[in-house]
């Protein structure tokens, strides 16, 4: 999982590379390169550690003037993090430049055989082999060349190459890895993500799959495998430039915590209209809605969480079976799809290599896939048979905090759409739900305002070795996501347990001290989670809860109480999740963690 850009144009292309890298360093961080080619010699600097080493190294670019350039932020797959691994990567002469997000997976036959021919390689990565297999194949026609590489290697890929002997052009092509190119009055733009490039121009065209771009200083060109010609439409981002940059919040995170209440009323304001839910993008009929017989969830990580509720929300609203997979696992446990079922993928990137392959195995099988995605034009949006998009934007920190809590209000809308063209919820409770979801923005903005509350209590936890997080039901969901939250950005050790299971086995790990969180948003379980609550205490157990406004009998039993406003249990995943997010964020900040780029993360999986 690493970041591309590429330059090619009227000005220096150094600053500019730097740029967009230093607006993909999400997707990798662990080193950084670039090749500057000024027409006649290829300036190459890469290292090891962040894009900062890169640019004191260069001195901000000045020490590597020229027009066109292609660079790379990594997070390390095949090859530690070192100097030589980073890219770009080249041949023995220089003349050839490829910098790569992906994975070669058959690059083993193909060095051994180029070993055999007297290639000599100097990294570990998988990456070299494309360099090196475009000397191999390079007899001037740089198209021709890339096609016979492209055709013999196996994985996924988004490349950015350079030849000397072309020094007007750059190329890039993709299969798997995502790539967008875009264009401004000063020249053309490769980059992994659209932010990268956001400040030089909003012209930008989505590179599909297997996909060839060839670039000039004013034009750029697209071919299929088959070396036709493409015509492609660009697209206009509309995004804020500034929606990329942290607006004056100490960490990203904190900011899309805090972007949290405009995410969540853009993803539901355009689909109530005159009070009904309308979500067109479904493409299902009112009878199709019916025909459903079982709803299949899958996704990965904070997307996986709001799955799990999900499952609750669509079960209890709308009376459809839910089951919900680990994308990793559901696509290779052949899974039994029947007549009837529908699947939906949660992904925030788009990109999720395990999520982007449960639904290919879902439409293997036949079966319609509906996609909740947050990038638009990423891999997922396009190979979902629908999309429903929700309307966060970008975000930044690896750890996802605003397009979770638009995926749970996307989640929220389907089940109460089902639920009312099913008749499962009569008018006056279909009205209940549709205020209380335009209610929700305002209760999350309230949640942020009383921040210090949370904040104080973090700071008495910064030293925690093990915190446990408890709930059932949709608690059981929200604790999933506050004890990912804390353990990714903090590494803490901590843990979400149905509260129920706790006695079967978890509980002689609490000690003197330990702190259990315990969510209690769903008044019909109250009494089960005190009682559960009452278990811990008696071992020694610190009892932080986080509960209905009202829900005074929790405080007997609890030494620290969070309560959330009154809405529907159905929907308290989105007001309960903000404290602890803000619990996660503040020990983290407090143990001087990097609280935006967590050790050994990366925000958009794309690799197995
Ligand atoms: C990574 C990110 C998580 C995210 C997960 C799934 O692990 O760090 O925040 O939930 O991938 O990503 P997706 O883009 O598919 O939602």
């Amino acid at each position: 999982m690493c970041g591309i850009v590429g330059y090619i144009g009227k000005k220096e292309a150094a600053p500019i590379i730097l740029d967009g890298l230093a607006r993909l360093e999400y997707r990798g961080y662990d080193s950084a390169g670039m090749a500057v080619f000024d027409g006649e010699k290829v300036n190459i600097t890469k290292t090891v550690g962040r894009l900062k080493v890169l640019e004191e190294l260069t001195h901000g670019g000045e020490t590597m003037p020229g027009f066109s350039g292609i660079g790379h932020t990594r997070w390390a797959t095949h090859g530690a993090p070192s100097n030589s691994n980073s890219h770009p990567h080249f041949n023995k002469d220089k003349t050839i430049m490829v910098v790569h997000n992906g994975i070669i997976e058959n690059y083993i036959p193909l060095r051994n055989k180029l070993i055999k021919k007297g290639y000599e390689f100097v990294s570990e990565t998988d990456t070299e082999v494309v360099a090196q297999m475009l000397d191999y194949y390079h007899k001037g026609d740089p198209l021709e060349t890339i096609l016979k590489v492209l055709n013999r290697i196996e994985g996924s890929y988004a490349l950015g190459i350079m030849f000397t002997d072309h020094p007007g052009e750059i190329f890039a092509a993709r299969k798997g890895s995502p790539l967008i190119a875009g264009q401004s009055k000063d020249g053309c733009f490769i980059a992994s993500d659209v932010p990268a490039i956001l400040r030089y121009t909003r012209t930008v065209y989505f590179v599909e799959e297997q996909e060839i771009v060839r670039l000039g200083e004013d034009r750029m060109r697209f071919y299929t495998m088959d070396e036709e010609e493409v015509e492609k439409e660009p697209v206009t981002i509309e995004w804020d430039a500034d929606a990329a940059e942290k607006a004056g919040y100490e960490h990203f995170m904190l900011k899309e915590m805090y972007e949290q209440p405009k995410t969540i009323a853009d993803t539901i304001a355009p689909r109530i209209q005159k009070d009904k839910i309308e979500i067109e993008e479904l493409g299902l009929s009112d009878e199709e809605i019916r025909a459903v017989r079982k709803v299949h969830i899958v996704a990965c990580g904070s997307a996986y969480h709001a799955g799990v509720t999900g499952k609750y929300v669509l079960e209890g609203l709308a009376r459809i079976p839910v089951e919900v997979d680990l994308a990793s696992e559901f696509r290779y446990r052949d899974p039994i799809l029947e007549e009837g079922a529908m699947v939906i993928a949660i992904s925030q990137s788009g990109e999720t290599a395990d999520t982007l392959a449960a639904i290919r195995e879902s439409k293997r099988k036949g079966f319609r896939v509906l996609g909740i995605v947050n990038v638009v034009g990423s891999s997922i949006a396009r190979e979902a048979d629908n999309v429903m998009y929700t309307w966060a934007g970008p975000e930044i920190a690896v750890a996802t905090t605003k397009a979770y809590s638009a995926q749970l209000v996307a989640l929220y809308l389907l089940a109460v759409k089902f639920a009312s063209v099913r008749k499962t919820i009569d008018g006056a409770l279909y009205a209940s739900l549709l205020r209380d979801l335009k209610r929700l923005p305002d209760q999350v903005e309230l949640l942020l305002n009383n921040k210090e509350k949370i904040q104080h209590f973090a700071n008495r936890y910064i030293g925690a070795r093990d915190v446990f997080f408890i709930g059932r039901g949709i608690d059981y969901a929200i604790s999933l996501e506050g004890s990912l939250k804390l353990k990714e950005i903090s590494y803490i050790h901590s843990e979400a347990y149905a509260a129920g299971e706790l006695k079967h086995g978890t509980i002689s790990l609490i000690e003197e001290g330990t702190l259990v969180a315990a969510v209690s948003t769903q008044p019909a379980l109250y009494q089960k989670i005190i009682s559960n609550m009452v278990e811990v205490k008696a071992r020694g157990a610190f009892l932080l809860a986080v509960t209905n406004e009202g829900n005074r009998e929790i405080e007997k039993v609890s030494d620290y109480v969070i309560y959330i406003p009154e809405t529907n249990p159905f929907f308290a995943n989105s007001l309960a999740i903000i404290p602890l997010q803000l619990f996660g964020y503040y020990v983290a900040v407090g143990k001087g963690c990097d609280v935006d780029k967590p050790r050994n993360l990366a925000k958009s999986v794309t690799v197995e």
